[in-house]
């Protein structure tokens, strides 16, 4: 098939994260050219969709009654799976359009979550498929974040990656390209917002919204104490009044507040160091902890990991990029790297 091998050359093979909160799109040859929010608005009346990405993202808690801003990801898996095909479309028609007419459609790797059932990871298959990939291949998320951090996962070393996203937790132990020891929590940046909302409820009497429990979050959010004191101000609904208030909290209410999500994550990677075997722990003790995800922004939450587990964390560069960039590096060098896929129900179908 000279022709397909050719044609092949010319196709621009993808790598997508699908995340719950943000869907990145890597290029083969180009480097990551989408960066956007999980998030369809449709139109309930018309069925139409009316925005994808960040544009939608804006409309979250906006939208009057015919218009639903939709997150087709629930904990890091499909839970709505026409809107995620859809999705999936948008970006990879995205990238496609703006190549001949003439190029096979692309050949796509995809991160899936760690641990995720059967059908789960089927969903993602089907989906990526129908939306318009030649073939899919699939990577653990935790593997690809831990290539895009450029640890040595193929060595016979042990490396540490936790990927704290927005739905979930994920903690692995790799070594010789595969995953010894880990834990997959459905635990994340989202709920940390929902206990800012919860904390806010029980102590202020304030209703927030959950992009504002967010921007709490980012703006004066910690998991260890702060050298310089950081003030918010919340804005919401008086519960009793049902008015607008708004009420000035401290670094250390969020903190406070946020804690039962942190507790539970710093758990999952002391239960997965229990498991590792002690050859990999000390090469885990000389290398580091290494934080991905857009939750490894936390201020402090590497140095509390860092006392709770007496071992050095780092934060990997550009946290919110490792898996995409992991899952380009595995396009860009599939020979060496394709050990480490998935295998797949359309791999075999389509060859
Ligand atoms: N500076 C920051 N401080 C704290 N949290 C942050 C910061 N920046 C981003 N986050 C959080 O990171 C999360 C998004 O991270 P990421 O894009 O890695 O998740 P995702 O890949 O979409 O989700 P998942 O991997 O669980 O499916 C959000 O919950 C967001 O609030
Ligand atoms: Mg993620």
């Amino acid at each position: 098939m000279v022709l397909s091998r050719l044609l092949g050359s010319f196709s621009h093979d993808i790598g997508i994260d699908l995340g719950t909160c943000n869907t990145l799109v890597y290029v083969k040859g180009k480097g990551i050219v989408a960066k956007e929010s999980s998030v369809v608005a449709i139109n309930t009346k018309t069925k139409q969709i009316l925005a994808i990405g960040d544009e939608a993202q804006k409309m979250v808690g906006r939208t009057p009654a015919h218009i639903v801003a939709i997150k087709p990801l629930t904990d890091g898996v499909i839970s709505d799976f026409e809107v995620t095909e859809e999705m999936l479309r948008y970006f990879i028609e995205k990238v496609h359009r703006k190549t001949f007419a003439f190029v096979p459609r692309p050949r796509v790797v995809i991160g899936i979550p760690y641990g995720v059932t059967e059908v789960e990871r089927r969903a993602v298959e089907e989906a990526t498929i129908s939306a318009g990939a030649r073939q899919v291949f699939l990577i653990e998320e935790p593997m690809a974040a831990a290539i895009g951090a450029r640890l040595p996962i193929q060595e016979a070393s042990g490396s540490m990656i936790v990927d704290i996203g927005g739905g979930t937790t994920e903690v692995a132990v790799i070594s010789l390209g595969g995953i010894v020891a880990s834990r997959s929590l459905r635990i994340a940046g989202n709920e940390m917002n929902e206990d800012i909302i919860e904390f806010a409820r029980e102590h202020f009497n304030l209703l927030l919204g959950e992009r504002t429990a967010e921007e709490i979050k980012m703006a004066v959010g910690s998991a260890y104490p702060l050298a310089e004191k950081k003030k918010v101000k919340m804005k919401g609904r008086d519960l009793v009044t049902g008015l607008p208030k708004e009420i000035s909290a401290s670094d250390e209410h969020i903190r406070t507040a946020i804690s039962p999500s942190v507790m539970q994550i710093i758990d999952a990677i002391k239960t997965t160091l229990e498991e590792t075997p002690p050859e990999l722990l000390a090469d885990i003790m000389d290398r580091g902890i290494v934080l991905t995800g857009g939750g490894a922004l936390l201020r402090g939450l590497d140095t509390l990991i860092s006392k709770t587990t007496d071992t050095k964390v780092y934060i990997a560069d550009d946290p919110l990029t490792s898996v995409v960039r992991g899952t380009g590096l595995v396009l860009e060098d599939i020979e060496t790297l394709k050990d480490i896929l998935l295998p797949s129900e359309y791999q075999r179908i389509s060859r």
